[in-house]
């Protein structure tokens, strides 16, 4: 395993991000069981933050922890075939997103990610960048005039990147009010959070999950405001092709070979996948920010400096390498997505470890990123290690927060440039401050996030 290799400056104080302590002993099966489904990523103890390689098994199922930057590479990318995704994730997300770019596998994965990739190429989202922009003023101005309150930026910044979303997919034209599109949106993603201990036992699928019941009619009410926003959209194209919004909608109607259904699935997805992913990490990085006072001024300086001068949104993310590298480090700190678990198909080896068909193997983003042979002081925030002249310093395999290979996040350049347009836009003229004795408790939903929320104190800088 590749040991750190990166030049951080030996002296500064740096900010020691918190975190679930590793438990120094390996869990019995209750406790086991009630910190899965409570909070995954507290199950992890010592070891798996020092060692390569961890082998065990769940149900008889064996399964191996690879926080080996050349095993990760092996698995996702080299021989990325063998693997699908893991049965529990499945369970999990496949009845919501049913056939969307995330849940789906083999043949109908490979056509849909050839007719979705066109529509994240650079020049569309050079041309989303300005909906982002514009969206995230006036987002930064109802900060402002809130000044000297307390509010929840968990909270916050889900309504900011679900309002940018949804700019960027619909442009606001959607078959309903934007109010109870709103709500009838955060009830279906409510119930994409939690692991139910069923599916962690492995209990099939026809056995009623509670959470998911409650779920089932804000779902299908949530499906039908889709399906009619769609046929909304299309026959707005089929009367005056010129009058559509070029929205990632009208992109996904126009995209070869994708079914009513599927386009359907798709946005479904996007709105699963793209809205609370980035809303975490911005949170993440205005708290990091704040406890870190160094470091804040430097982005500041950077975006007093700069961000006058700079044009077109499309390039604020490369002309802001400070500020890019805090939500870069925030991510890596908090990643939104914290495992990205396979099942192997047929058997394999990764490093000296032999993988039976059918293991699990873990890689696992919120462990390989603070891994004490990856990195130079793991737990703590130093932004700087991002610097584009630092950047060669991180293996690719080491850092992972919108995976690697062929299921690599279709959305991080869309999600990149949102967040620095977001944090430029918002940092400009206030400050976040984080006046709680105890610092947050970090939880894993499907997202990492600040259990019950992130009180933060908006005051104007300038
Ligand atoms: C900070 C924000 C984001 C993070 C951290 C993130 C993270 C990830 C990760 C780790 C994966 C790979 C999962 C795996 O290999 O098991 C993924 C896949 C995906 N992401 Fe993102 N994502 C973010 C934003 C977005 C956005 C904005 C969109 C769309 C608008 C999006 C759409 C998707 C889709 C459709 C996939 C599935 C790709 C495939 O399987 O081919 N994500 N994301």
């Amino acid at each position: 395993m590749s040991t750190t290799t990166e030049t951080l400056p030996a002296t500064g104080r740096f900010f020691r991000a918190p975190a679930p302590v590793p438990h120094a002993q390996p869990l019995g099966f209750v406790s086991f069981v009630r910190t899965a489904t409570s909070n995954p990523i507290e199950i992890w103890g010592t070891r798996a933050f020092k060692e390569p390689y961890i082998v065990g098994s769940w149900l008889g199922v064996p399964n191996i922890v690879v926080n080996d930057p050349a095993g990760v590479r092996h698995l996702l990318v080299e021989n990325a075939r063998n693997y699908v995704m893991q049965p529990l994730r499945q369970r999990i997300l496949r009845p919501l997103l049913r056939d969307g770019l995330l849940t789906a596998e083999g043949q109908l994965w490979r056509r849909t990610r050839k007719a979705i990739a066109p529509i994240f190429t650079p020049r569309h989202i050079s041309g989303l960048t300005e909906t982002m922009q514009a969206r995230s003023e006036i987002f930064a101005e109802g900060l402002a005039a809130r000044e000297g309150r307390e509010l929840d930026l968990s909270h916050e910044m889900a309504m900011l990147t679900f309002d940018i979303l949804q700019a960027t997919l619909f442009s606001n034209d959607i078959a309903s009010d934007p109010d109870s599109f709103a709500q009838s949106t955060r009830e279906f993603l409510g119930s994409m959070g939690k692991i139910d201990p069923l599916d962690l036992l492995g209990a099939p699928a026809f056995l009623p999950r509670l959470r998911r019941l409650k779920g089932k009619k804000s779902m299908t009410y949530f499906r039908g405001l889709i399906a009619e926003t769609i046929e909304k959209r299309r026959g707005r194209i089929a009367r005056d092709p010129e009058s559509a919004p070029n929205d990632l909608l009208t992109l996904l109607i126009k995209a070869d070979g994708l079914s009513s259904a599927e386009i359907e699935d798709n946005l479904i997805t996007f709105m699963g996948a793209g809205h609370e992913t980035t809303a975490r990490s911005l949170a993440w990085t205005l708290y990091l920010l704040s406890q870190a006072p160094q470091e804040r001024a430097l982005v500041e300086a950077e975006i007093d400096a700069v961000l006058p001068t700079l044009g077109h949104p499309s390039e604020w993310a490369d002309k802001l390498p400070h500020t890019r590298a805090a939500f870069e480090e925030a991510m890596r700190l908090y990643p939104p997505a914290p495992s990205l678990n396979r099942t192997a198909l047929s058997p394999d080896k990764v490093g000296p470890i032999d993988i039976p068909a059918g293991a699990t193997v873990l890689v696992m983003p919120w462990l390989i990123h603070r891994h004490e042979m990856l990195w130079d002081r793991p737990d703590h925030f130093i932004p700087n290690r991002f610097l584009p002249e630092n950047r060669d310093a991180i293996d690719r395999y080491q850092y992972l927060p919108f995976g690697v290979g062929p299921r690599v996040c279709i959305g991080a350049s869309f999600a990149l440039n949102e967040a620095v347009i977001a944090l430029a836009l918002m940092l400009k003229h206030l400050r976040f401050d984080y006046e709680q004795a105890a610092a947050p408790e970090v939880v894993q939903r499907i997202t990492v996030q600040p259990a019950g929320g992130l009180p933060m104190r908006v005051v104007r800088r300038r």
